[in-house]
């Protein structure tokens, strides 16, 4: 009994959230979803190896809704979004250093940054 209560609880919650989210006037939500530069086709990161992920900031907004960023690695298109690279750092920056984590080698990785929402790099090689 408890446990569905608290279930029905968290649930109407977060529907209020929703709710309130939705309703803020889009003027006020400048989406920028920059174009990454960094890492292309062509480029091989090596595990263990650090990297500046670089994207594109000319066509910023001046308010931007959300400034910090977050890069996620997809391999085959499939996000490891519970694992970011790097998140929290300010998307104006048009870079940012990562460490490449100990993956199985590939060549359709990508590296997706987020700020108000995903744009995700070309295909890239990470080798051992
Ligand atoms: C992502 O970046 C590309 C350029 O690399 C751009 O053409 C595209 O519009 C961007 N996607 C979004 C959703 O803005
Ligand atoms: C990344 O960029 C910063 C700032 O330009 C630089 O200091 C740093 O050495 C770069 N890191 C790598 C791995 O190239
Ligand atoms: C940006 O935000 C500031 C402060 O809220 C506001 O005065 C300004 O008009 C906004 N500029 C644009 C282009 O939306
Ligand atoms: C990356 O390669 C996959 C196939 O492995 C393809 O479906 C996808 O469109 C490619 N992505 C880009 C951004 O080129």
């Amino acid at each position: 009994m408890m446990f569905t209560i608290s279930h029905l609880s968290v649930f109407s919650l977060l529907l209020s959230i929703f709710a309130v989210v939705s309703a803020l006037p889009l003027a006020l939500r400048d989406v920028f979803v920059p174009p990454v530069t960094y890492p292309h086709a062509g480029t091989v990161w090596k595990v263990g190896q650090h990297h500046n992920v670089t994207w594109d900031t000319t066509n910023a907004p001046v308010n931007i809704t959300n400034k910090l960023g977050k890069v996620v690695l997809a391999k085959g298109g499939r996000l490891d979004y519970e694992h970011p690279l790097i998140k929290d750092f300010d998307i104006l920056k048009g870079r940012i250093e990562v460490q490449v984590p100990d993956v199985t080698p590939g060549d359709d990785y990508t590296i997706v940054l987020f700020g108000d929402s995903g744009n995700n790099s070309h295909n890239f090689t990470i080798s051992k």
